[in-house]
């Protein structure tokens, strides 16, 4: 029997394209790509040969393919992924109405769903973040995936295929280059930021005083987090994060290491009333769900990234 396809929403995006790269290159899977193409970019997708389709992820056509069973799997990543948005119905339609259509969709062919949480849902509760515990977003971004996982919930005992909501953290790494290259915001990880910052010669400069704990996760853990759920049998929400929370001043530091430089960061006023003082994922409910580990430390991590990114690569990247 031929496999069937995996949809990934979204796979113009950073982690949509590094997933539908790696299955398509190291599992040799046939791969259909929907995208507004909102926020990401085509040249994510310029070696990444499967269907690429333009369209919204609730998009009807789409939604009767979900639900008439053409798809193995649904790996849900579109969303509006600018955390400063603050329109909220804007929000709350693109990120959580869409996917309570494509649940629904999939349940019609008891199809397997994979979808984009966040640690956003968090907030600035006290680390490490478990599932369940002090769920309290700060901002109309974190509502959203909230309610996402709410949404999934409710279908868990009727939906016979596994729904796994996967909390990512702080992503980074190759093929997040747009996120830097629209208007207004920057808003790709600030590994890329001050690496750009970096080779301009200008000084990378931090929130006061560099000491924001965040829980950084590499883009070749998350692909595989989302790879073994592929197979996995149980439903739920899993953080996805490295499992260590580390300062603002660590990257900078690794950085240094990475480009052989010494850098002395400008330290200025954080503008961001719901910027995430402290986050950390814990692990358990990951291990229980998925059996999944992560394999990069931040250090690593960097270190792979910068080697890509002194090549001029920019991703998407197969992992390893
Ligand atoms: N990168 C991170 O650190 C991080 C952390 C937590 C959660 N997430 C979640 O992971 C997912 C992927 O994020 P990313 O970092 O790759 O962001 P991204 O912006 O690079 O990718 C999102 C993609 O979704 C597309 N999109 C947006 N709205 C759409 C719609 N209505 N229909 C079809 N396509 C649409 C965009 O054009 C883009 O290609 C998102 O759901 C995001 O909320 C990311």
């Amino acid at each position: 029997m031929t496999k069937k396809q995996i949809l990934i929403t979204g796979g113009a995006g950073f982690i949509g394209s590094n997933l539908a790269a790696t299955f398509i290159k190291k599992h040799g899977r046939d791969i259909v790509i929907v995208d507004d193409f909102s926020s990401g970019d085509w040249k994510n997708l310029i070696h990444v040969d499967c269907e690429v389709r333009a369209a919204d992820c609730d998009d009807a056509a789409l939604l009767q393919e979900i639900a008439g069973g053409r798809y193995e799997a649904v790996y849900h990543e579109a969303a509006i992924t600018d955390t400063t948005v603050m329109n909220q119905r804007l929000m709350i339609e693109v990120n959580t109405n869409a996917f309570a259509k494509i649940l629904e969709a999939a349940h019609q062919s008891e199809t397997r769903v994979i979808y984009a949480s966040s640690a956003g849902t968090y907030g600035n509760s006290a680390a490490p973040n478990a599932i369940g515990v002090g769920e309290d977003p700060e901002n109309i971004y974190g509502f959203s995936k909230l309610l996402m996982d709410r949404i999934a919930s409710r279908w868990y005992g009727k939906h016979s295929a596994p729904i796994i909501g996967l909390r990512y953290f702080n992503v980074y790494g190759c093929g997040e280059h747009h996120k830097n290259e629209r208007d207004g915001t920057k808003t790709a990880s600030m590994i890329l930021q001050w690496y750009e910052k970096a080779k301009a010669g200008k000084p990378l400069r931090l929130f006061k005083y560099g000491e924001q704990m965040r829980d950084f996760v590499y883009i070749q853990d998350v692909v595989d987090a989302n790879i073994t759920a592929l197979t996995s049998t149980q439903s739920g929400v899993c953080n996805v994060g490295s499992g260590q929370a580390r300062a603002y001043n660590d990257i900078v530091d690794c950085l240094g290491k990475s480009l052989n430089q010494n850098f002395t960061p400008e330290y200025f006023d954080n503008p961001f009333p719901f910027f995430q003082m402290h986050t950390e994922a814990d692990l358990s409910e990951t291990s229980r769900i998925l059996n999944w580990q992560p394999q990069w430390s931040l250090e690593a991590g960097i270190e792979d990234y910068i080697q890509q990114l002194e090549t001029g690569f920019r991703g998407p990247q197969v992992s390893v």
